[in-house]
């Protein structure tokens, strides 16, 4: 596989053998790293951050992965570039571009990474838009293989907002050949787009999509249970209004006693107990999820030295 300079801004853009092979190289990286390998992938390297909404994973997991490699990381926040107001997007991409060698955005539209590849040199990785969050679900599959599961006809319930999270989900769950289910409150499932490029793929890959309303039927026999926020960053305003919608479509007790004897549940975090998670089970032996806070780490590493990395090293 060589996916050396190009851009990472949906798993859609990318077929199973090429998520495999990421994935596989960033289980190995981390085995390195694990038993104190120094790495000089990214020697003399600078990867550009920048971010237009908050973050604790994103930015540390990039940073560290960028300094553990034997590069650097740069972060432009919000009042630093002013992505889009004190200067377009398009000239940003071309300026870093020229100082260089990686970039990675967190934005709100989609189409702001977009615009970014379009006219970047460089490889362009997308930390988060409205639309989608790629890297979260790198690390989510490398949890989920290191759990002792396989991809295919693996039962991945999706519970709470239809969301850039579901989406990452399903585009690269599909593609490796889960059955991704989703339960969410009417008017907060997955977009009609993203349902129909399911029924597409899903002829392909053997994956599948159900949406549905019921936490139940959603929730029954799952190998692995996954929610996030109800209401995600830019959202705020609509935070009390999500909780009347949202109500139930938790990741509980009840929820945990539908699933496989041995499921696994995931959240991309930051949680917020009682709401879509109760503490009790991410405090329980079910968990994964600070594993997978971990594996933001190392799953960008695979994919930072794939996409813009020395040949040895
Ligand atoms: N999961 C995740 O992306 O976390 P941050 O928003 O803290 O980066
Ligand atoms: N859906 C959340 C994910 C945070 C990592 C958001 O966009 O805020």
């Amino acid at each position: 596989m060589n996916i050396k300079g190009q851009h990472f801004l949906t798993l859609k853009d990318y077929r199973a053998d090429e998520i495999a092979e990421l994935l596989d190289y960033a289980r190995q990286l981390k085995r390195n790293f694990k038993q104190g390998q120094p790495s000089t992938l990214m020697d003399g390297k600078m990867m550009a951050m920048i971010f237009q909404k908050p973050s604790l994973r994103t930015r540390v997991s990039f940073e560290t992965g960028m300094f553990q490699l034997g590069g650097s990381a740069l972060y432009l926040g919000p009042s630093d570039i002013g992505l889009g107001a004190r200067e377009s997007v398009e000239d940003i991409a071309k300026v870093l571009s020229g100082q260089v060698d990686i970039i990675m955005a967190r934005v709100f539209g989609h189409e702001i990474v977009e615009e970014l590849a379009e006219f970047s040199s460089v490889p362009v990785i997308n930390g988060l838009s409205d639309y989608t969050h790629p890297c979260q679900a790198l690390a989510d599959f490398q949890t989920i293989q290191e759990a002792g599961k396989g991809f295919e006809g693996l039962k991945l319930t999706y519970i709470g907002d239809g969301n850039n999270v579901a989406n990452s989900l399903i585009f690269g769950g599909l593609t490796l050949g889960m059955h991704v289910f989703t339960a969410s409150p009417e008017g907060f499932q997955v977009g009609e787009g993203v349902q129909s490029w399911a029924k597409q793929v899903s002829t392909e890959t053997g994956g599948s999509l159900t949406v549905t309303e019921s936490v139940e039927d959603a929730a029954r026999g799952a190998d692995v249970l996954y929610t996030d926020v109800w209401a995600s960053m830019g959202q705020e305003s609509e935070t009390e209004a999500r909780g009347v919608a949202f109500k139930g479509y938790t990741i509980d007790r009840r929820a945990l006693d539908l699933a496989k004897d041995e499921a696994i549940v995931l959240h991309c975090l930051p949680a917020h107990y009682g709401d879509e998670i109760t503490k009790e089970v991410v405090d329980s032996p079910y968990s994964r999820v600070f594993e997978q806070a971990e594996n933001r780490l190392h799953a960008q590493k695979g994919l930072i030295a794939l996409l813009a990395g020395n040949e040895s090293g």
